[in-house]
């Protein structure tokens, strides 16, 4: 199948990149390569895609339609996995308008470009967990209401949900969001808990547990993502527009967390509790009985077999200290 993937030097785009030309397909792969993070680990993990002959990258800026549409140019997809984003909670407080970008503009670009697709069957795109609002009431289903975002990253996520909706509503397109619950694994994202927490704990530098460790995530192995897109881009192809929550439903304390990882770094942390960060959220908890029921899979690995797989990439990582 041919495979428009955008955010392919981020993490979880990095791992299904990956997968998809081990599958045999031909990929189209794009991302701009922005520095929210350091993009030497963004150039890394393209450097341990390798050459290879069915996947071909292009930096572009989903922002800029017309970069867009030249960089696509005669490709025409049978499929697109949209994963580029403008991504984390906290830097939503600092720069909105880089979520305005890539996350609103980006995705009305992505179904602009879409709709003139004339092989396309499925438009693939990430959502997030976060759409759900500071709950305690989990486990989440999708026909919850979903419209007290407590971050604008949270409010960009859904307003790229209802962006799609009109898209597959006017244009008949067959669109499917994915709201993840915390991804984590190797070649991860160094602004995300386990990156921080294990960097800290490894040079006795103190772990900061907001809202005093009382928090709960829904963590989902990104082998598990991987899987579920796989079977996805397998299935016959639906009609409209639906959203599924990709988790394991097994929301971890944050202090649980914190034991593995110590565990398996050998060391005790040191701790500081904090109150509750703006934009954060208390719990995160999938329900995923629609993605089981529709495409038979449901993420499981467990933290215990997870976060042992992170810390040996990361411990391994050779540009770590520079992250
Ligand atoms: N990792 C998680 O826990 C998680 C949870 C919920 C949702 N998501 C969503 O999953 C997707 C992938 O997340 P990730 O964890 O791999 O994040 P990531 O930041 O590692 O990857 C996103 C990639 O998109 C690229 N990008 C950003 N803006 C772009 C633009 N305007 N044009 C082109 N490329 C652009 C970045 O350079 C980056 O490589 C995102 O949509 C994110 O919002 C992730």
């Amino acid at each position: 199948m041919r495979i428009l993937l955008t955010g392919v030097a981020g993490f979880i785009g990095f791992h299904l990149g990956k997968a998809l030309v081990a599958q045999g397909h031909e990929v189209l792969a794009i991302d701009s390569l922005n520095d929210y993070y350091n993009p030497q680990l963004k150039l890394d993990r393209l450097a341990a895609l390798g050459e290879h002959k069915n996947l071909t990258f292009r930096k572009v800026d989903i922002a800029d339609m017309d970069a867009l549409t030249e960089a696509v140019d005669d490709f025409n997809p049978e499929a697109i996995v949209h994963l580029a984003a403008q991504a984390g909670v906290r830097y939503s407080l600092i720069n909105p308008q880089a979520y305005a970008d890539a996350n609103v503009r980006g995705q009305i670009n992505m179904l602009e470009l879409a709709r003139r697709c004339s092989n396309l069957g499925h438009f693939i795109y990430a959502s997030s967990s976060s759409v759900y609002g500071d709950r305690k009431d989990g486990p989440f289903r999708e026909t919850d209401r979903c419209d007290a975002p407590v971050s604008i990253y949270a409010a960009t996520k859904k307003s790229g949900e209802l962006i799609s909706e009109s898209y597959a509503r006017l244009y008949g397109l067959n669109v499917s969001g994915l709201r993840f619950f915390t991804v984590y694994g190797a070649w991860g994202r160094p602004d995300m808990a386990y990156w921080i927490f294990a960097n800290a704990i490894e040079n006795d530098e103190t772990v900061r547990l907001f809202n005093r460790g009382e928090m709960r995530r829904d963590f989902t192995h990104v082998s598990d993502v991987v899987e579920g897109i796989s079977r996805m881009l397998a299935s016959p192809v639906r009609k409209g527009h639906e959203v599924y929550n990709i988790g394991c439903s097994n929301p971890v304390q944050l202090r649980d967390f914190l034991s593995v990882l110590e565990n398996t770094i050998g060391k005790k942390a040191q701790t500081e509790l904090l109150p509750m960060q703006p934009g954060d959220v208390g719990d995160t908890y999938a329900d995923p009985t629609k993605f089981v029921e529709t495409f038979g899979y449901s993420p499981s690995k467990p933290i215990e077999e997870g976060l042992p797989e992170f810390v040996s990439w990361w411990r391994d990582y050779p540009n770590r200290s520079a992250i």
